[in-house]
């Protein structure tokens, strides 16, 4: 998660698992305000090369400013991070030293209230990373159906109350703006002392939907290893179960021979293991990190070195 005023997350831990070196070439695949990436530029001085991807011009703007001094050494494109493939073929890079994906959406936007993304600001229910985003979440909130934006909530806010929070949104409906659905879920599942606002859950499956995160992040890893030198690493900070999860069962299944898949897996053929986990556990940002800049809290960090 970015990060400014803050250092970006789990930074130094970053660096250090991506060891820079001067001629590697480097991705970011989520740019943000470019804090990694500039870690990523300095250490790899004096002529390390990074291509850094952002869906979001906003941000993109701003990580162009903080990496002006770098100008020399770096490739900047408003897209998405699954289609790494193509934008390595468009710069003729066929391998990569390391690639980072810091996943989410970054404190910008959570702290610009006309996107969308916070609860505690009114605005319009937007919550898109970028305009390529097919809908917005008043789209969501206003054409699914019951059981469908039932569904959405509880696969992707793990929130036990989404039948009540779907039924109250489709009577309450149209609704065009993040007070007035604060003020649904709030009217069926009221604020409780100092534990998490009612309406966190329901933001963040409507934000993970917006923008299909889930889908891309499985889109993007076997490109990523597919983009990597051997010895290059891939290294991704999740916020959320259900992103770490993707992300631990990919490393794990590819760091595994599979040899005789079975019957039911007709997709799968006999591979080899592709990737080495570095890191078994994901690493965690310390107490001191956490104190500096709350939003740290979730994250995790996991390593992957390819064969
Ligand atoms: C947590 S922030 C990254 C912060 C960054 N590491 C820094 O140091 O400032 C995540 C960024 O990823 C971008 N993003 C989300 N999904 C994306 C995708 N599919 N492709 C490219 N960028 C994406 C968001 O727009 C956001 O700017």
């Amino acid at each position: 998660m970015n990060d400014s005023p803050h250092q970006p997350v789990l930074y130094k831990e970053i660096i250090h698992a991506l060891q820079p070196r001067s001629g590697g070439r480097y991705v970011d695949g989520t740019l943000g305000a470019g804090g990694h990436a500039r870690g990523i530029l300095e250490a790899s001085a004096p002529d390390g090369q990074l291509l850094g991807l952002d869906v979001d011009p906003q941000a993109l703007a701003l990580a162009r400013k903080t990496l002006a001094p770098y100008e020399q050494r770096i490739h900047l494109a408003q897209a998405s991070y699954t289609s790494l493939s193509a934008q390595l073929a468009q710069l003729q890079w066929d391998a990569v030293d390391g690639i980072v994906l810091d996943l989410g959406a970054s404190s910008m936007q959570f702290d610009t209230p006309e996107r969308g993304f916070s609860f505690m600001h009114d605005a319009p229910l937007d919550m898109r990373f970028g305009p390529s985003a097919l809908q917005t979440a008043a789209d969501l909130v206003n054409k699914l159906s019951e059981r469908e934006l039932a569904d959405l909530i509880y696969q992707y806010g793990e929130e036990r109350e989404s039948r009540k929070i779907a039924r109250a949104i489709v009577r309450a409906r149209p609704l065009q703006t993040t007070r007035e659905l604060v003020a649904v879920i709030e009217s069926v599942s009221p604020r409780r002392g100092d534990r998490v606002h009612p309406a966190t859950r329901t933001f963040q499956a409507l934000r993970i939907a917006v923008n299909e995160e889930l889908a891309s992040i499985e889109e993007v890893l076997p490109q990523a290893v597919t983009g990597l030198r051997s010895g290059g690493r891939l290294v991704v900070i999740s916020f959320h179960s259900l992103e770490d999860r993707i992300v631990k069962d990919f490393f794990r299944e590819h760091s595994k021979d599979l040899i005789n898949p079975p019957y039911e897996q007709i997709y799968e053929v006999e591979r080899k293991a592709t990737l080495k986990e570095v890191t078994r556990k994901p690493i965690t940002p310390s107490d001191e990190e956490i104190k500096n800049n709350p939003r740290a809290r979730s994250a995790k960090l996991r390593i992957a070195e390819k064969l």
